[in-house]
């Protein structure tokens, strides 16, 4: 027997319940599509081949392929005439695949590697023709029931809609996965009928097809039933994203890392989090994001393909591809956008927005400032209320801010501009010219003071009285 192993992905149907524009395995869950999920688990049995049945958006979906699989290959089902249908136009697109072949549906993303792993071992082992991978439910309505003889030898498959009183009350399920011996499937595919309640080729008729054929056929019994679970609509989404959240938290937390509230943290499978890191409630990490250890995230914190540093701390912030330095700290309420590099021990307080930003080493802009397209130098303290101008109405200009300098509260840096090394800026400056070195740029009107204007154009209001009461001035009540 060849030692060959390939994957058969079914994702031609559209998804009707779903009401989406969007086919079905398109739809994510924490960090992949449904199908993308599906291609990563059947990564461990190193197939040599994987092949995606599409045919509903088959368009959106290979471009999906594209981005996430490039080696799978897709082969097109123009009418979705059936499970059995799907395999055997994958199986004639591909006449030279020989040992096994995994069948699976590109809507059941909870399948576990290790039980694909597990379902391939068994069957080749035991040098099955057919193995289905199998779970015993609760609740099996809709499902494939798995028919078994005395001796619990599987003998069929029967569908909801096919089967007897006797078949229904059976909690044994098909999960829709199977390991075949290429050469059998492609023999009993041909033998397929419609002749069931829907019409249509039944994979599931393999498992019966060829055990009469005097093949052997067997079953894998998942542990964990809800591996099994399948999409159809939008509250199925929202359970399988709730259980998928559960296992990469529970994950988590047994690797070392804190939640305090795991019901509320969203972690998608492809961020990484070091052990001691802590989580605090209403956090979402997503996308490319890792976090390093004693690292303090939330409340309420959204981080998208960033970047966290050891020992930095994110406050009720909002970060998308930024690169937070260790010991940083953000927030709370910071919007760190594309390109914000924050150095170690920098810090960006409340209120802060950045972007496409270099901030030095122990640099800090504390509260209420923009950041866009600049370099700050290590320890510059950008005050409160500055905001870096670089946007002309057509381009985006850079502004560099030196080292150790010092931006006073409330001044306006109009790009391209730079504030040298060691420079001051005076409080509600605006700045057009560069700062050299060490000097302090004050760019504002001088204060003026034009004396008694109060007494004399407001005479008996409470600011002349208050003034009166200051002057000292005598017949003032001090009511
Ligand atoms: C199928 C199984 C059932 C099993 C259940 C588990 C069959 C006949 N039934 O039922 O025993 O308990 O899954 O969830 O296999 N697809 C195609 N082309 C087609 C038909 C389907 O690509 O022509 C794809 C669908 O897009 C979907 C998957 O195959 O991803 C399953 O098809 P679906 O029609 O949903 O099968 P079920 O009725 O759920
Ligand atoms: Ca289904």
């Amino acid at each position: 027997m060849s030692s060959e192993r390939s994957a058969i992905i079914l994702a031609a149907g559209l998804g009707t319940r779903m009401k989406s524009t969007k086919p079905k395995v398109l739809h994510e869950v924490l960090g992949r599509t449904l199908v993308g999920h599906v291609l990563r688990s059947v990564r461990a049995i190193r197939p040599e081949r994987r092949i995606v049945v599409v045919g509903a958006a088959a368009d959106q979906v290979r471009a999906h392929l594209a981005e996430v699989a490039p080696e799978a290959d897709t082969v097109f089902q123009d009418k979705q005439l059936g499970t059995g249908h799907a395999v055997r136009i994958a199986m004639d697109a591909n006449p030279d695949l020989k040992g096994t072949v995994l069948v699976a549906f590109g809507d059941a993303p909870l399948l576990r590697a290790a039980s694909i792993a597990e379902l391939v071992e068994v069957h080749e082992k035991k040098g099955n023709a057919v193995t289905v991978l199998t779970a015993v439910v609760d609740d099996p309505t809709g499902l494939g029931r798995i028919v078994r003889d005395n001796e619990g030898n599987v003998l069929r498959n029967v569908e909801h809609r096919d089967a007897d009183l006797t078949e229904l009350a059976i909690r044994e399920i098909n999960s829709g996965t199977f390991a075949c011996d290429a050469d059998v499937l492609r023999e009993q595919l041909d033998r397929l009928s419609t002749a069931n309640d829907q019409g249509e080729y039944y994979l599931t008729d393999i498992i019966e097809l060829a055990r009469e054929a005097g093949h052997t056929v067997g079953a894998v019994v998942v542990d964990d039933p809800t591996e099994t679970l399948g999409c159809n609509d939008r509250a199925q989404l929202a359970e399988l994203r709730r259980i998928l959240q559960g296992r990469i938290n529970t994950e988590l937390m047994k690797s070392g890392v804190t939640m305090d509230d795991p019901a509320t943290t969203w972690i998608d499978a492809t961020v990484k989090v070091a052990p001691d890191v802590l989580i605090h409630p209403g956090v979402q990490l997503k996308g490319a994001t890792a976090v390093d250890s004693g690292a303090e995230i939330g409340p309420d914190t959204t981080l998208t393909d960033t970047i966290v540093g050891a020992g930095a701390e994110v406050v009720r912030s909002h970060a998308t591809q930024a690169h937070i330095g260790e010991g940083a700290h953000v927030g709370p309420f910071a919007h760190l956008r594309p390109a914000s590099k924050l150095a170690e021990r920098s810090k960006i307080g409340a209120f802060v927005e950045t972007k496409n930003l270099e901030m030095g080493a122990g640099a800090k802009a504390a509260h209420l400032a923009y950041l866009g397209d600049a370099t700050v130098g290590a320890d510059a303290n950008i005050g409160c209320g500055v905001i870096v101008a670089n946007y002309d109405g057509v381009k985006k200009h850079h502004t560099e801010i030196g080292e150790g300098a010092f931006l006073g509260c409330d001044s306006v840096l109009v790009a391209p501009v730079s504030v040298g090394d060691g420079a001051y800026v005076a409080a509600g400056s605006t700045i057009v010219k560069d700062v050299e070195p060490g000097d302090l740029a004050v760019a504002r009107a001088r204060q003026a003071a034009l004396e008694d204007w109060v007494a004399r154009k407001r005479p008996g209001t409470v600011s002349d009285k208050a003034a009166r009461r200051a002057k000292g001035e005598a017949g003032v009540s001090e009511a």
